[in-house]
């Protein structure tokens, strides 16, 4: 884990230099104009800030000279947990200061983020769409209730057809264009969701990171702590689907179109997605519990426990150099613990 061969990093040529600080300028600026906006957002919807960082105790880590630390992000709300706020706040507040009365995105049938942008529309008086990926259920399914009880409606799409709808950058679907409608892409990976997550990075100024880690669905995350890594620091994100280079190029996009590719350490690890996308397996439920029995934090299994299972075999494998300080980010997770 030591090689820095593995990680990825632009090398900086002045045309793309040029283009991507104009890029970091314009996001600045819009983020800075939705500023107090979003400080309002956060105040109405009763959004805990900053969340804490807990030392981990783990005898088998600290033998390897490691320590590692919990940034408590899935403390910030009971459904608009973790990078679900970091990367919703400024999507609000832009919805907002649109004038738009209508908050629409897309996703899977249980998806942390439909839960939480319905949830988000819902405290602030926002009508909610939400484009589901597959075919209409006889039923509602926990999440999908929990969101319609909140207002949100639902349109299904079929599965040939969601990907190409809304995850394609260059084929932008004709949602985008509902009137008095504003667009979350599916899980608020944008380029104010990334400036969102990067914020938390403020909040750990205190603290002499290493290494960070962040579980991996969208890129989003991975994207907004990439991007305000500095120098030596370097980000281990854990794919939780199987998506070897797809999930690799969706962070670099975002990056890039955010302003931030250059000169930073990222990588993806593909080696703990335990099957793919809400795919689970003995050891991966017993690790939860064994986790939630020594540090009484829950993970969920989509997820957290992915990440965190992933880091504790790289530490105990003697990946990390003694003295290394990593810092992990629990991003919530509620609906694989439905
Ligand atoms: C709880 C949780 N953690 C991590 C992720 C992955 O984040 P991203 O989609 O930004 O890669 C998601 C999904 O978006 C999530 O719901």
């Amino acid at each position: 884990m030591d090689s820095p061969a593995r990680t990825r990093s632009v090398p900086p040529d002045e045309i793309n230099v040029r283009r991507e600080l104009l890029a970091r300028k314009a996001l600045l600026v819009e983020t800075e104009h939705l500023g107090p906006l979003a400080a309002q957002i956060q105040q109405t919807i009763g959004i805990e800030m900053p969340t804490p960082v807990v030392e981990l105790g783990d005898p088998r880590w600290s033998d390897r000279g490691v320590r590692v630390l919990l940034k408590r992000e899935d403390l910030t709300h009971p459904l608009i947990r973790g990078n679900k706020w970091r990367k919703l706040k400024y999507n609000l507040a832009a919805c907002v200061d649109r004038g738009c009365s209508r908050l629409v995105t897309a996703g899977g049938a249980f998806s942390n983020h439909i839960l939480a942008v319905a949830a988000a529309g819902h405290a602030l008086g926002l009508d909610t769409l939400a484009f589901i990926r597959g075919e209409s259920p006889n039923g509602l399914n926990p999440v999908l209730l929990k969101a319609s009880q909140m207002g949100m409606q639902f349109r299904y799409v079929q599965r040939q057809d969601f990907h190409a709808m809304f995850y394609s950058r260059t084929q932008p679907c004709n949602v985008f264009t509902m009137q008095d409608s504003y667009f979350v892409p599916a899980g608020g990976s944008n380029e104010l969701g990334l400036f969102g997550v990067g914020e938390l990075m403020q909040e750990l100024t205190e603290h002499c990171i290493d290494i960070f880690c962040c579980p991996c669905g969208t890129g989003g995350t991975a994207a907004g702590i990439a991007s305000q890594l500095i120098s030596n620091q370097r980000l281990i994100a854990f794919a939780a689907l199987k998506g070897q280079n797809y999930l690799e190029n969706e962070v670099t996009a975002l990056l890039t179109s955010a302003g931030h590719s250059m000169n930073v350490q990222w990588m993806i690890n593909h080696d703990f997605q335990f099957g793919g996308y809400a795919r689970t397996k003995p050891d991966l439920v017993a690790f939860i519990r064994a986790f939630h029995s020594q540090h009484a934090i829950q993970l969920d299994p989509i997820y957290t426990a992915k990440m965190m299972y992933g880091l504790d075999y790289l530490i105990r494998s003697g990946q990390f150099a003694p003295g290394t300080t990593i810092l992990a980010v629990h991003t919530g997770g509620i609906v694989g613990l439905f």
